[in-house]
């Protein structure tokens, strides 16, 4: 039986987070090869067409992207029904899968995806107040502020977010559980100050990374901006 290396815990630095949502598919291998050794996990956006209005990939591209780097994968799932495919992310290699609280039966959600030994996290979208993640905050691994309303990369950071991503790390305090709290959506050079000031310690960007003339370059700038990198990168 193979143990499943333990999800990283929030260690005191930023963790980073390129989205495949913007990578080109056409090489995705390759894309993932030039970021691995600058980013300290990799997301992969799931979108049904439903929750949100864009239909993007499913477990089998998760099992590509698993099977083409060493980085630990998380799966967003902007689906309106993710307890029918928690099992299928876990088998295709993530390692964390985060559901939306607006989503059907999330609390079951985090409880199933706990239950296989991995991470579960909680995302809101822009609208959501965040007193509806309060539920999850003694369960949830990672609360996941939307910074853009869910479903297309490429957009502008929503800066009214900074309150509640304050809120939220006010919240993970006073919870004394060590929450990864994330942040999803126009997460550039610029915004990523922001929201780490706001009390962010984990971004996902798309665009901004695989947009880049030098992905990598990009990470290890953002990186050396916050000074000490985040030593949580490993497969989990
Ligand atoms: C929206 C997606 C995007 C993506 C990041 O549903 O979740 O936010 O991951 O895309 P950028 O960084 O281009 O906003």
């Amino acid at each position: 039986m193979t143990t499943k290396p333990v999800f990283p815990r929030p260690c005191g630095e930023i963790s980073l987070v390129p989205s495949v949502l913007s990578a080109d598919f056409s090489r995705l291998e390759k894309c993932l090869q030039k970021i691995e050794a600058a980013a300290d996990w990799v997301q992969v956006d799931v979108m049904d067409g439903h929750f949100v209005p864009n239909l993007s990939f499913g477990p089998d591209v998760a099992w590509a992207v698993a099977r083409s780097t060493s980085l630990g994968v998380d799966a967003h799932l902007m689906v309106e029904r993710p307890l029918e495919f928690i099992d299928a992310f876990a088998a295709a290699g993530a390692r964390l899968i985060t559901v939306h609280a607006e989503a059907e039966d999330s609390l079951l959600c985090l409880k199933r995806v706990h239950s296989m030994g991995l991470a579960a996290g909680v995302a809101l979208r822009p609208k959501t107040p965040f007193k509806r993640a309060a539920a999850f905050l003694e369960a949830a691994d990672l609360i996941l502020i939307m910074t853009v309303e869910p479903g297309f990369g490429g957009q502008s950071f929503l800066s009214a977010m900074l309150n509640k991503i304050s809120e939220a790390r006010r919240a993970i305090k006073t919870s004394g559980r060590k929450i990864w709290l994330q942040v999803d959506g126009g997460i550039n050079a610029r915004t990523a100050k922001l929201a780490v000031k706001a009390g962010a310690d984990s971004l996902v960007m798309g665009s901004a990374v695989f947009g880049a003339r030098d992905p990598a370059g990009f990470l290890k700038g953002l990186r050396f901006e916050f000074s000490r990198g985040c030593t949580c990168k490993k497969k989990f």
